[in-house]
């Protein structure tokens, strides 16, 4: 099912596809709420009508998360220190960064394992330490507490800070979160960047690259939950979140982004969400967002057996998990990444990693990842993919419910 959200103030970009969607639905008798302007009811899952300014985005997500299962239990404030510090190695030690001596480890010809595939700023280089991930469960009333939502927070620093001056005074150049809830299948983003963080990755365009260091850095202490009452003082508004390269481009088919930088965060399995192939994932605000989010809000259902052995677990997208995350994966050393590491660091797919011979893995998934480049680049450079390629919108796999089926 498409789209609920037929109602209330609409911008002028949605109002075209809310009236189509609203009367499809009306027509089918799919959604008795699209004839009517009676009020939707409370267990509607994607009811909220999201706008530029925060806290309609807020009430939208905390309804989409929420569902038809009670209250979310959001802690009120956050802190970025209780995340795990995401460790930078070279052939699996930690590179020393615990005191303001040690800057000098970190430099932009700084080589790591598994840098963070975001990329930061290629002045100071991807191996900076210090950042940190935390992904927690948040409980929720009448909810099965395997089905309670996902929040994760990454506290990232784009130029060297020690850890001892993390711990005086917690300070990050770009502070995000994603809740996502398994049970609704819907995912929220939230962001935060020093303005002038923000200023360059806005200039970065089309390129889903961001480069930065912060004048003013952000205070990861008493982070307002994305769900608190004075939110809107620190995360940006859906309307400031338009300037920023769509958080789809990556984040495309599934809500979390699995790098081996973002996995050493991980303290044992399932602490991410499992996922499986052509999984269901709402985005909240797609419609505000527009197109620029949209059309990443896909996934590759390819075709050809030997095609498919790369989206057996789960779906690629046709945004960067197709693009540079998928070579990456598949033995292109990352940005500021050791170039001479062992075949399964340079090859992290599949997962658990590979452990047969090298010529094993490429007979097994060489097909599939060239399939994949090719519908990759067919759709970037604006094509259309080839059938073989089964573009497929997300959108489609929503239920009425927006339960997961
Ligand atoms: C250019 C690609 C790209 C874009 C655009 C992007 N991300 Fe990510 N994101 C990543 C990668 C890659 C990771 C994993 C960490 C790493 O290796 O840098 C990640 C991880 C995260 C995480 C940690 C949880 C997880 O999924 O692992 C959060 C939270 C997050 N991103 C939020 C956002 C938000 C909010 C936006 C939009 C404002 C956004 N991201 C846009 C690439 C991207
Ligand atoms: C045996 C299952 C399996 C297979 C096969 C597999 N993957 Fe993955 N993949 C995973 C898991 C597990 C993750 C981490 C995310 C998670 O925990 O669900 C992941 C994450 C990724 C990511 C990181 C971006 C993201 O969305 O988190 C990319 C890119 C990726 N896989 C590409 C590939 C490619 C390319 C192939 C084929 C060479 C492949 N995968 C085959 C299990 C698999």
């Amino acid at each position: 099912m498409r789209d609920l959200n037929t109602r209330g103030p609409t911008t002028v970009r949605q109002a075209s596809t809310r009236a189509w969607t609203g009367l499809a639905l009306c027509l089918a008798g799919l959604a008795a709420s699209s004839c009517t302007n009676a009020p939707l009811p409370a267990t509607a899952l994607r009811p909220s009508v999201v706008g530029p300014d925060y806290d309609s985005y807020k009430n939208a997500c905390v309804s989409a998360i929420r569902g038809n299962g009670g209250p979310v239990m959001m802690p009120d404030r956050l802190q970025c220190t209780e995340g795990t510090v995401l460790p930078i190695t070279q052939n699996d030690n930690v590179i020393p960064a615990q005191h303001n001596s040690d800057e000098h480890r970190f430099t932009s010809a700084t080589q790591c394992d598994r840098p963070p595939l975001l990329q930061l700023n290629p002045k100071n280089g991807q191996c900076m330490p210090n950042s940190t991930l935390r992904v927690f469960r948040v409980p929720q009333e009448g909810v099965d507490e395997k089905d309670y939502p996902y929040a994760a927070l990454l506290c990232r620093n784009y130029q060297f800070r020690s850890a001892d001056a993390e711990k005086l005074k917690p300070t990050y150049d770009d502070i995000a979160m994603i809740v996502y809830s398994p049970r609704t299948t819907n995912a929220c983003f939230f962001q935060k960047l020093s303005d002038s963080a923000a200023v360059i990755r806005a200039a970065a365009g089309a390129e889903p690259v961001v480069a930065a260091v912060a004048d003013e850095a952000l205070s990861g202490a008493n982070v307002p939950s994305p769900f608190s009452p004075d939110a809107s003082g620190f995360w940006l508004s859906p309307k400031k979140m338009e300037d920023l390269t769509a958080c789809t481009t990556c984040h495309d088919a599934n809500p979390l982004m699995r790098s081996p930088y973002a996995q050493q965060s991980a303290s044992g399995a399932g602490y991410f969400p499992a996922r499986r192939a052509s999984q269901a994932y709402g985005v909240v605000g797609l419609d505000y967002f527009g197109e620029a989010w949209r059309k990443y809000h896909q996934y590759f259902a390819v075709s050809g057996s030997d095609s498919k052995t790369c989206v057996t677990c789960h779906s690629i997208g046709p945004g960067e998990t197709s693009g540079v995350f998928l070579n990456y994966s598949a033995g292109a050393p990352a940005p500021s990444q050791i170039a001479s590491a062992p075949f399964d660091r340079l090859h992290w797919m599949p997962l658990p990693l590979w452990s047969g011979t090298d010529q094993g893995w490429h007979d097994k998934y060489d097909k599939s990842v060239t399939k994949l480049r090719v519908c990759h680049d067919q759709f970037s450079g604006s094509k259309k993919p080839d059938p073989d390629c089964g573009l497929t919108h997300l959108l489609d796999l929503y239920t009425e419910s927006g339960i997961s089926r």
